[in-house]
């Protein structure tokens, strides 16, 4: 469904992905794993429209998402929830939700896809008139994700979901996104938390200094001796 082939993303000298390549197939949960600066948010922002790569090729049901404007990947289905969040702190949850079904695809079925929002995140219905910016991290992280649903989206790119958050907060939006997962959406999620990551995936991408060095069905990275080393028990994923 998502084919990511050969692609370089370049700022300046430094290449941030060199000649990456996954495939995401529909109604998957895929991971990207990796340290802080190994390219996942290139890579997602590339598929998302925000960054521009220098070379390779991006295909998603038929399309050629590089030919694409970001509005037009929107109305296409793809929804981005970018690093640091993005929603409107100054608007309540509600307005932030209504925010999100600004695509012609998504008009038709506001309320029936706000009550499926309020359904996963049933702490947004009890907070629905709250201000957003006065919200915890956690809370804020699912307003971004439910106003990014209320798109109507096939495809959801999530961009480090639980950074900044605690322990116990974190739980609660994987939790989350399990509960999605089961809905059928595809979904790219790229994390530094491979730990509570690779416990609700599908697959996964390993990721470092731009290239893609492992992959494989979730349950098998969970043990495998060179992941654990370096992703799970190590200090590069405690680091940040
Ligand atoms: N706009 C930019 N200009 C220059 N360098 C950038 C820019 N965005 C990212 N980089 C660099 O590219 C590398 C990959 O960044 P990024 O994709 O954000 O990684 P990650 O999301 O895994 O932390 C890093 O070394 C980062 O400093
Ligand atoms: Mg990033």
């Amino acid at each position: 469904m998502l084919e990511v082939g050969n692609l370089t993303v370049r700022y300046g000298k430094h290449v941030a992905l060199d000649e990456v390549s996954i495939t995401v197939g529909a109604g998957e949960m895929v991971a990207i794993l990796g340290a802080n600066g190994a390219g996942k948010s290139s890579l997602l922002g590339s598929i998302g429209g925000r960054v521009r790569p220098e070379g390779g090729s991006i295909r998603y049901s038929e399309l050629d998402l590089l030919s694409l404007p970001q509005h037009e990947l929107v109305e296409r289905g793809i929804a981005l929830v970018p690093e640091g969040r993005g929603i409107f702190p100054g608007l309540s949850v509600s307005d932030n939700l209504a925010l999100g079904a600004f695509p012609a695809r998504a008009r038709a079925g506001v309320v029936s896809n706000r009550d499926e929002v309020l359904a996963l995140f049933p702490k947004l219905a009890e907070r629905r008139n709250q201000i957003a910016g006065t919200m915890s991290g956690g809370e804020q992280q699912m307003v971004a994700i439910g106003r990014a649903l209320m798109s109507a989206p096939e495809l959801l790119l999530l961009d480090e979901p639980s950074l900044g958050l605690a322990p116990i907060v974190v739980q609660e939006v994987f939790a989350a996104l399990a509960r999605i997962r089961t809905t059928g959406l595809t979904v790219v999620i790229v994390e530094q938390n491979a730990r509570a990551t690779l416990a609700i995936a599908d697959r996964a991408y390993l990721i470092q200094a731009g290239r893609i060095t492992g992959s494989g069905p979730a349950g098998t990275l969970r043990t495998d001796p060179a992941v654990v080393r370096a992703f799970l028990g190590g200090a590069a994923m405690e680091q940040t």
